[in-house]
């Protein structure tokens, strides 16, 4: 069984086509390490590069949809279509050379995200999601963990930045589920991927602060096709608007908003 619908397959075309500049990119990434200058701005440039070729594809497919990404901004079309594209989600890892990061595109329809895929393209490990049909890796469906007790979970967070506003809520809110749980919190510096696995059961539940619309559209549809919950940390829907968002099995929801509060 595979998703098979013509959005899905444009997204997996321009997905795959955008991962060949990433993958050779990243290789170069070693031989930048040693240089003066660094790889920051040839990560910047890799960024644009990879966006350029997705929102090319993109827009050859789909002329009429609208656009919202990360480096160029919006692109205001036919305003019932959107994607919502992050070229790379874990650029430091990238810049780094730590093999852990994607490419990420959601499609939004009258403000509900209806499809998304999520590209690991070291791992050759793709996610795809659309509404009503379910979430797959790699072609095989995907369904969320079934532990209910926090204390037996994987949770995974990322941030907070050294300069965000609210770093001591967000190292607070990480001191109390450290607490709880007997494996240790989990930072792996990729929002979409931490996602991508909450839907495919590697990892009960994520949060974090702070986030874009780009580095989240896509993981809010795999993980609610593969069962599981998306809100902020109320428990509410207002995940975008409130910058907080919590994604977790069925299970495991109210009792991370309880340790939120
Ligand atoms: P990026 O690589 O696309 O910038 C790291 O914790 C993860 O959080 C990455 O997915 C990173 O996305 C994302 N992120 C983006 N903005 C952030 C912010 N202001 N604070 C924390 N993490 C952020
Ligand atoms: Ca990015």
């Amino acid at each position: 069984m595979k998703l098979n619908s013509a959005n899905i397959n444009v997204m997996v075309k321009a997905c795959r086509k955008a991962s060949k500049t990433v993958i050779r990119d990243f290789g170069e990434i070693e031989n930048l390490q040693v240089s003066l200058k660094g790889p920051g701005d040839f990560v910047t440039n890799c960024d644009k590069k990879v966006e350029k070729i997705l929102i090319d594809e993109l827009l050859k497919a789909r002329p009429s949809y609208s656009i919202l990404s990360e480096e160029i901004g919006e692109i205001n079309n036919d305003d019932s279509f959107k994607w919502i594209i992050d070229p790379i989600d874990g650029t430091s890892n990238f810049l780094h050379g730590v093999p852990h990061f994607a490419i990420s595109v959601g499609l939004e329809h009258n403000k509900e995200i209806i499809c998304g895929i999520i590209y690991d393209p070291i791992k050759d490990e793709m996610f795809t999601a659309e509404k009503g049909n379910g979430s797959y890796m790699n072609n095989q469906r995907m369904r969320v963990s079934s532990r209910s007790k926090l204390e037996d979970c994987m949770i995974f967070t990322g941030g907070p930045k050294r300069d965000a506003k609210n770093r001591e809520l967000a190292l607070k809110e990480y001191y109390k589920f450290s607490i709880k749980v007997l494996t240790p919190i989990r930072k792996l510096g990729s929002a979409s991927l931490d996602m991508a696995y909450v839907a495919a059961g590697r990892c009960d539940g994520f949060l974090q602060r702070n986030l874009n619309y780009w580095d989240v559209a896509a993981g809010i549809i795999l993980v609610k096709e593969a069962g599981g919950f998306v809100t902020d940390f109320n428990g509410e829907n207002e995940y975008i608007q409130n910058k907080t968002i919590l994604a977790t099995n069925a299970k495991i929801n109210e009792e991370m908003i309880e340790v939120l509060k």
